[in-house]
């Protein structure tokens, strides 16, 4: 079998390509220090005989849906094998077992009888729940970076990177205090990649012992008087990347790569509603940060020919998604937003507080491939307030049992925002991600 039908990648917003084959290609070739506005999208073979989607079968997502992965095209390229690429896959997945107490293993996903009674779903409807608390380090966010590690050892174990031993590896980076850096840590431990994490003073303790308890080096990123705007965790992580260091980053800006890796949690969701044979999906509501999760979501049920109808949720602490649909028919319309990303996503400029803290990003990063998923499926952004946060959070764990955390239950709150808009006979998903800390 040769490798995916993932060619390679497009930048949505200036058109610059880059061929499956080229290694470390985290960014658009056209993106500067100064211009960071691109966004490369993966571009696929129309092949015919990949619809509907189909799994190997195996409990490993990287496994059974292998020959869709943009990896494995790129690890074809590089001349591996089909039987090299599974068994590194493998490889890789049993060190990150041996951290963190599971692999990847295709995560539950079932209507959840409690809730949808409690909210006064029918028999024919209901609230189907994807519980990702129980993944690599908690979140799904490991999903995201697996698939940069796979594409960073490919390129070590072929002869095809900068560096020619382990010892010689550039560093790792990331910028977060929270699931993505756990992950990260998770990830990196497991196959023993020296990893920088930049964290704010306020970091929670609990997180960042654990980072160094896995190996992570932890850098500290107070605001310095000469800082430019923005983050300066972002600040810190842009001058390690420029010094030589992987961007190891959930966001699709920062590494392209990671919206690959994501897309297995959409590809098991879209899987498990055709094995179940029943009608498809109303709606899908995900709780949406920087946007890579949505993306990712979006563009694994895509795989399958299937589009649901999206509400990415954000609260009303912080949500420039949001803004940026409402003034995309200044532009005309979602779907011609690309060039004119400065008109319509810039960072959110008070952010408020929220117990759902793991979606307050300034800016939705991946915004684009989210833009084009709600308007293909006719779907829209929910925008919540902390009530709904709260509630969401209480009857969600509740009744499904699962310990997850305020961020993890934001697209609950987003269902019940929409209140009576969403009849009591629809078929709607939620993904649980973020175990409670
Ligand atoms: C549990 C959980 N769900 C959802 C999100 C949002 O993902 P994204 O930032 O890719 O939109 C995050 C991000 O931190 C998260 O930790
Ligand atoms: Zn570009």
């Amino acid at each position: 079998m040769s490798g995916s039908p993932v060619v390679g990648w497009k930048c949505a917003v200036c058109g610059a390509e880059v061929g499956i084959a080229q290694p470390f290609s985290w960014h658009c070739p056209r993106a500067t220090e100064v211009d960071r506005h691109h966004a490369p999208q993966l571009v696929q073979q129309p092949v015919q005989e990949l619809a509907p989607l189909r799994s190997s079968g195996d409990a490993n997502p990287f496994v059974a849906f292998r020959r869709y992965l943009a990896w494995d095209a790129f690890a074809a390229a590089a001349g591996m094998s089909d039987a090299s690429r599974e068994a590194l896959v493998v490889e890789l997945d049993t060190t990150v077992a041996a951290v963190a107490g599971t692999g990847f293993v295709t995560t539950p996903f079932a209507r959840a009888h409690a809730l949808s009674d409690e909210l006064g779903f029918t028999a024919d409807g209901g609230v189907w729940v994807k519980d990702e608390t129980a993944n690599v380090a908690g979140s799904h966010k490991a999903r995201h970076l697996f698939g940069i590690l796979l594409h960073l050892v490919t390129a070590e174990r072929s002869g095809i990177a900068t560096w020619s031993s382990p010892a010689d590896r550039p560093p790792l980076a990331i910028a977060s205090c929270g699931n993505a850096a756990l992950a990260a840590a998770t990830l990196a431990a497991a196959v023993h990649w020296p990893l920088r994490v930049f964290v704010p003073p306020s970091a929670n303790r609990h997180v960042t012992n654990r980072l160094v308890e896995l190996g992570a080096v932890v850098v500290e990123c107070p605001r310095r008087a000469d800082d430019p705007p923005g983050d300066p965790c972002v600040h810190c992580f842009r001058e390690a990347v420029a010094a030589g260091a992987v961007p190891f980053s959930v966001q699709g800006t920062e590494n392209a790569w990671c919206l690959d890796g994501g897309r297995t949690i959409g590809w098991e969701m879209a899987q498990q509603t055709e094995h179940d044979d029943g009608p498809p999906f109303d709606r899908l509501f995900v709780q949406v940060g920087g946007g890579a999760f949505a993306a990712s979501v979006a563009a694994g049920f895509r795989t399958s020919g299937v589009t649901p109808r999206l509400h990415a949720v954000q609260t009303h602490a912080c949500a420039p998604l949001s803004r940026a649909w409402d003034l995309a028919p200044s532009v005309g319309g979602p779907r011609h937003v690309a060039e004119h990303w400065s008109d319509v996503m810039w960072p959110w400029e008070h952010v408020g507080a929220s117990a759902a803290d793991g979606i307050l990003d300034d800016e939705t990063y991946d915004w684009l491939p989210v833009m084009s998923a709600m308007a293909d499926g006719h779907g829209e952004p929910v925008v919540v307030d902390e009530a709904q946060v709260l509630a969401a959070n209480e009857i969600g764990c509740r009744t499904t049992g699962i310990d997850a955390s305020h961020t993890g239950t934001a697209g609950l709150a987003g269902l019940l925002a929409l209140g009576e808009h969403v009849a009591r006979d629809e078929r709607v998903a939620l993904v649980f991600s973020g175990v409670r800390r």
